[in-house]
């Protein structure tokens, strides 16, 4: 990652550290947080020991992941967010440190995750290839990532992200081709594509982007529809492409 990229993050992720302690404080955003989060955690491996979270944030992925797999590691670029995830995983080990530099021995993880931070990077071949790198032959890279197959969300996020100050204007989602051969040209073999999150990605997500569920009476109630018809959607070839984000699975090439 250039220097120019680290630090431009560096100062849009302090800025965005009060937001996100904000995003999960209602308990309808928690909810759809949560079964994101189960998601990814549900293709970690039975025997898997030794987790990165890449990219960690504040630290609430980190938090759920630290339930069934404790001893798992975030690495953040920014110490503020860390600074909110030393609250919500009061002693986890958490790394300051930049993707691109991992301080970690070479093969030494069982699963590397990254919730949202491929796409704050410019590099992503490289970004990719050190997540490769940081685990051994059978280890697990499990990824969810904006994805922008249709052409309404990429049109929305690309005005979300010149618009709003909480992006840099090089952030980008991807297309599911386009990630699968990022994952490849850095020698992953993709084993699952699944698309997530429609409508409560959109309405339940994000509340200091789109709060209106804060004022609707059964919100939580809600959201757990909105989770349950959204897994509908994103099973359904065509509607599919209506996911916001992408999670991806991929194993180094042998
Ligand atoms: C959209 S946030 C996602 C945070 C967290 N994974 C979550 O889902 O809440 C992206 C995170 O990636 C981090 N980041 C961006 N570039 C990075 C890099 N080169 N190395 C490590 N972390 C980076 C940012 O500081 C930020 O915390």
């Amino acid at each position: 990652m250039s220097t120019t990229n680290s630090q431009a993050q560096i100062e849009l992720h302090r800025a965005l550290a009060p937001r996100y302690a904000y995003r999960y404080s209602f308990e309808f955003s928690r909810l759809f947080q949560q079964d994101w989060h189960a998601e990814m955690i549900s293709h970690v491996p039975g025997d898997a020991t030794r987790i990165l979270d890449l990219g960690c944030g504040t630290g609430f992925f980190l938090a759920e992941l630290e339930e069934g797999h404790p001893g798992s590691v975030g690495l953040d670029i920014s110490h503020e967010m860390l600074k909110v995830s030393d609250q919500y995983v009061p002693g986890a080990k958490l790394v300051t440190g930049d993707a691109e530099k991992l301080p970690f021995r070479p093969g030494v993880f069982d699963v590397v995750f990254c919730k949202g931070s491929l796409h704050h990077t410019r590099d992503h071949v490289a970004f990719l290839t050190h997540c490769k790198n940081a685990l051994h032959d059978r280890g697990l890279l499990i990824m969810s990532e904006p994805c922008n197959d249709n052409p309404f969300i990429r049109l929305a996020r690309k005005l979300l992200y010149i618009k709003s100050p909480h992006f840099d204007v090089g952030d980008q989602g991807f297309t599911r081709k386009g990630i699968i051969s990022l994952c490849e040209q850095a020698g992953f073999q993709v084993q699952l594509v699944k698309r997530y999150g429609v409508f409560a990605y959109v309405f339940a997500g994000f509340p200091d982007h789109l709060g209106v569920l804060r004022f609707i009476p059964g919100n939580a109630l809600l959201t757990r529809f909105f989770i349950r018809l959204d897994r509908l959607i994103c099973k359904v070839p065509g509607l599919a492409m209506l996911g916001f984000h992408v999670v991806i699975v991929g194993k180094p090439k042998a």
